[in-house]
């Protein structure tokens, strides 16, 4: 498949903001939903004056999950500005917004200061970003040393996907850039990070696979887009295939700024 990283961007920002990927996903764009998220705040050992970047943002739900369990301030950063704005909404609909803001911009190209951060959250998105090198090293810039980045993300035995996961779709629903949960963890190491903490979390992508196929199969009552949510279900049960075989998963690294 040949990729333009700019197209491939894009793509993912419009995906994610729209009401289908809410309906299909739930309230967090993740495997292990807000207990996973709370689980990596702990990680982050940061209290009330922290502040915490939350790269790929989404729907807003991590951060405000972060503020409420942490106590920290959180920014979110979104390369869809239809996600930012809905997650402002959300942040002040729940009268965090003094705590909680959200600003559109690239992971790739950060636009914060260098070591502004005291810890870092990025869920289920390293996957789509075409250069993961240079955002794990954008994610190091901003962390002053001694912060940490929790990450969670999808990852895949790549040599092993079948073809139907290699396409733009399969890119864009986190699977076709997808890497090993070794080599997430050394692309961290070298982007200026000691790696602390390395955990599989497959059973949480197995449920959301599920959830995802229920909902589709919902869809496929009502929609008129019968073809579209057929494609859907395909890719979905190719996905549910390669976990059981071991070739896709879920994993966290966490990680401490040198
Ligand atoms: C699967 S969703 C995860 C959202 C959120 N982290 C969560 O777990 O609920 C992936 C998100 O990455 C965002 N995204 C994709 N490429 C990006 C980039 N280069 N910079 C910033 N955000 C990006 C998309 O707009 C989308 O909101």
């Amino acid at each position: 498949m040949t990729v333009v990283p700019d197209d491939i961007k894009l793509c993912c920002a419009a995906a994610y903001s729209t009401a289908a990927a809410r309906f299909l996903l739930g309230e967090s764009f993740h495997p292990g939903g807000a207990a996973l998220t709370a689980r990596l705040g702990a990680e982050l050992q940061v209290g009330p004056g922290a502040t915490v970047v939350d790269v790929a943002s989404g729907p807003g739900t991590s951060a405000l999950e972060l503020a409420r369990e942490c106590g920290c301030d959180v920014v979110g950063v979104d390369l869809s500005a239809d996600s930012v704005a809905a997650a402002t909404e959300a942040a002040e609909a729940a009268g965090y917004g003094d705590r909680v803001r959200f600003t559109v911009g690239d992971a790739e190209a950060l636009p914060f200061d260098d070591a502004s951060m005291d810890g870092a959250l990025c869920e289920c998105a390293l996957c789509t970003f075409p250069d993961k090198g240079t955002a794990a090293a954008e994610i190091a810039r901003v962390l002053r040393p001694g912060a940490r980045l929790a990450l969670s993300d999808m990852t895949a035995d790549t040599e092993r996907l079948p073809l139907e996961l290699k396409s733009l779709h399969a890119w864009v629903a986190c699977i076709a850039d997808a890497r090993p949960l070794a080599e997430l963890a050394a692309l961290i190491g070298r982007a200026g990070f000691t790696v602390e903490r390395v955990e599989r979390h497959d059973e949480a992508l197995e449920r959301l696979l599920e959830r995802v196929d229920a909902r589709l199969s919902l869809a496929g009552v009502v929609t008129e887009s019968a073809t579209a949510v057929a494609a859907g279900r395909d890719v979905g049960s190719a996905a549910r295939d390669a976990v059981a075989a071991g070739t896709l998963g879920y994993g966290v690294v966490v990680a401490r700024r040198v």
